[in-house]
């Protein structure tokens, strides 16, 4: 705001100067008019040029100190929040601060195929480097497109042909699945993951329908944040209830296995701004992709973004949260109560796999429910 308006500012006054300088030079050329008895003749019109050049350079130079000395206050009322925030996720100009990514990724022949650059796209959206320019090539389709495509959220299989494998280990769904059966490239295995209740750190789909209608309020748009293959929004789907997925292609083709179901994924990662207005969704899912590997700042950030997008009354689900026992009563818990939300659930549980033995790691489960206006 401060930059704009002083921008505008210098505009104005650079406008200003053009004008003076003009009324000056004419002043000048009339001048010289008006003074026949001068032995020399009048100083021809590139002169004149030159002048009019030399009194607009000074006073570019002269605003331009002036800007330089008004700098340092203008930089005191840059808001703190907007310095941590570019500290942790450059803004925009994190795009020149990875100027052999970017060349790289806008290196093309307009109007021709574009490089099978995924890859490259990913890495510079990790790196803050969001929203990518927008390019003038075609991007590249499979060679063999599918025939048909799954009409049930939960088929069995995905087709191959409907991914480009290039910068992948693995070139088929079978091979993900035999690598890591748990990361939902074979959806039909997920199809119980969200009904069931095994441990209290469990919410079955149908409590969580009845929790909403007891409360009389509606669940109709969610969005699943870090929601891998889509699994969530899937089981959504058979209530009828529309969930959008942000998810990120990291070594795996996760928005391609979304799309495949039939649902939408949302290429954006977790630092970036959630691309959904304030108070449009009715619940927000956090699923393991929200955990303690995050640095805690960039968490503030993404619970108040969360926070921006449901609407009064709207759940937030914090689906098997992992930290470490003592942070999460010193540090996540009381992030998650400056929220101000009403505890539904809470439930916390260890982590018995060998990582969350090894690092004393527990779970939370809850949810929460924003108040219905502020
Ligand atoms: C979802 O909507 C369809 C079509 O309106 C309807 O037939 C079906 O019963 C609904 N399912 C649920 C779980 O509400
Ligand atoms: C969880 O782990 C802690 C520390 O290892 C242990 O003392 C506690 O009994 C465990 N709780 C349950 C319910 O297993």
């Amino acid at each position: 705001m401060g930059f704009t308006f002083s921008t505008m500012t210098l505009n104005l006054v650079l406008l200003m100067a053009m004008v003076a300088t003009n009324i000056l030079s004419l002043y000048h050329l009339s001048s010289t008019l008006q003074s026949p008895k001068s032995p020399k003749p009048p100083p021809p019109v590139p002169d004149q040029l030159l002048h009019q050049l030399h009194t607009i350079r000074a006073t570019i130079s002269h605003l331009t100190r002036l800007q330089n000395t008004h700098n340092p206050a203008q930089k005191s009322t840059i808001p703190s929040d907007l310095l941590l925030y570019s500290h942790l996720s450059p803004i925009a100009s994190s795009c020149h601060n990875h100027p052999e990514l970017l060349h790289k990724y806008m290196t093309y022949i307009p109007f021709s195929l574009c490089p099978s650059d995924s890859d490259l796209a990913e890495s510079l959206i990790l790196r803050g480097c969001h929203p990518l320019p927008r390019r003038r090539c075609f991007s590249k389709t499979p060679q063999k497109p599918p025939v048909s495509l799954p009409e049930n959220p939960f088929p069995s299989s995905l087709p191959d042909n409907a991914v480009i494998w290039d910068h992948y280990s693995c070139k088929s769904f079978d091979c993900l699945n035999k690598q890591n059966p748990n990361l939902g490239f074979e959806p039909s295995r997920d199809i119980s993951r969200f009904n069931s209740y095994k441990t209290d750190l469990d919410l079955p789909i149908q409590q969580l329908l009845q929790i909403a209608a007891a409360a009389k309020s509606a669940l109709r748009l969610g969005l699943d944040v870090g929601g891998g293959t889509g699994s969530f929004a899937a089981s959504m789907r058979l209530r009828n209830v529309t969930v959008v997925t942000t998810t990120m292609n990291v070594a795996v083709p996760n928005s391609e296995a979304v799309a495949l179901r039939g649902l939408v994924p949302l290429h954006v990662p977790l630092q970036q701004r959630l691309p959904l207005f304030d108070g449009v969704v009715d619940l927000v899912r956090c699923g393991r992709a929200v955990n303690r590997w995050i640095p805690l700042t960039v968490m503030e950030f993404l619970l108040l973004d969360v926070d921006r997008v449901l609407r009064g009354g709207g759940y937030l689900w914090v689906d098997h949260f992992f930290s470490k026992v003592v942070d999460l009563e010193k540090v996540y818990a009381p992030l998650i109560g400056k929220l101000g939300y009403k505890k539904v659930k809470w439930a916390t549980g260890n982590k018995t796999d060998a990582s969350g033995v090894k690092n004393g790691e527990v779970y939370l489960t809850a949810l929460l429910q924003k108040p219905v206006s502020r």
